[in-house]
């Protein structure tokens, strides 16, 4: 079977896209600084993961700062990085102990050298591990992600002496960000705007899209499990009819 089954044989996503939107609304309305909601946010994502390690899903995939999160003030973006240090030292051991695969996407380059430490003793302590597949993007962009591709792939051309002809989806897909996965099967959206933000274009092209109002600090449990049934609830028809899907799943 390609997809996780839970106990009741429900088909579950392989792979889960998540734009934890909204630390900021739930700081505001406790009259907080910003950074308190990101902080709050820490403990929503660890619920995450937890919730798919336990239901052997194969990917989760988490935007924790966009490209143009950089735009923000100073002040917030620094509280950010201190926040993304102290979080993978303090979790990634448990991570670890999991046997949860980490791996960031993303252009790390524009990190401190403290951050893109922790970044690569994560990725290094926990490469071997063949549990969850956790990605974890960080000054990550979709369009950046395309570029990349292009710029890794028209390199390899040149050296492989290979044509343009011989380019595919499949080819191009292996020099994007998370090609070791499958692409997401479930986008997972809290803080009620409903836009990808630049998120993983290429990979979401056909994604069951689920949008909440919940502010991520506040997604919870029930939260995970309605959105898990409303995507068991969808049929998934890849350009096909329903009749077509139906008539497969009968055979
Ligand atoms: C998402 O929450 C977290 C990051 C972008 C790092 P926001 O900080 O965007 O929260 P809102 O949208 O302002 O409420
Ligand atoms: C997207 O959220 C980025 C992350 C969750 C890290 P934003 O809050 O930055 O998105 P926009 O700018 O409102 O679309
Ligand atoms: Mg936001």
């Amino acid at each position: 079977m390609n997809e996780s089954a839970d106990s009741s044989d429900r088909v579950l996503p392989r792979h889960i896209a998540v734009v934890m939107d909204g630390n900021g609304r739930w700081a505001n309305k406790r009259h907080l600084p910003r950074a308190a909601g990101h902080k709050a946010g820490v403990g929503s994502t660890r619920k995450i993961v937890e919730n798919c390690v336990t239901r052997n899903i194969e990917a989760l995939t988490i935007f924790a700062f966009s490209s143009e999160n950089w735009n923000r003030p100073a002040s917030e973006v620094s509280s950010l990085m201190s926040l993304f240090v102290s979080t993978i030292t303090s979790e990634v051991r448990k991570l670890h102990k999991k046997d949860v695969c980490v791996k960031f996407i993303g252009d790390r380059s524009r990190f401190s050298a403290k951050l893109q430490n922790s970044i690569n003793e994560s990725e290094d302590l926990t490469k071997d591990n063949t549990g969850l597949h956790f990605n974890i993007a960080a000054n990550y962009g979709g369009r950046w992600d395309v570029v990349n591709a292009c710029k890794s792939l028209f390199d390899d051309l040149t050296k492989n002496h290979g044509v343009i002809q011989d380019i595919d989806e499949k080819i191009f897909n292996s020099y994007m960000s998370l090609s070791e996965v499958p692409a997401p099967d479930l986008f997972i959206r809290t803080g009620g705007e409903q836009r990808i933000s630049n998120f993983l274009m290429w990979q979401l092209a056909y994604s069951e899209l689920y949008f909440i109002d919940t502010l991520w600090p506040d997604f919870s449990d029930d939260d995970f499990d309605r959105a898990l049934d409303w995507f068991v609830s969808r049929q998934r028809r890849f350009g096909k009819t329903g009749q077509q899907v139906l008539d497969e799943q009968s055979a």
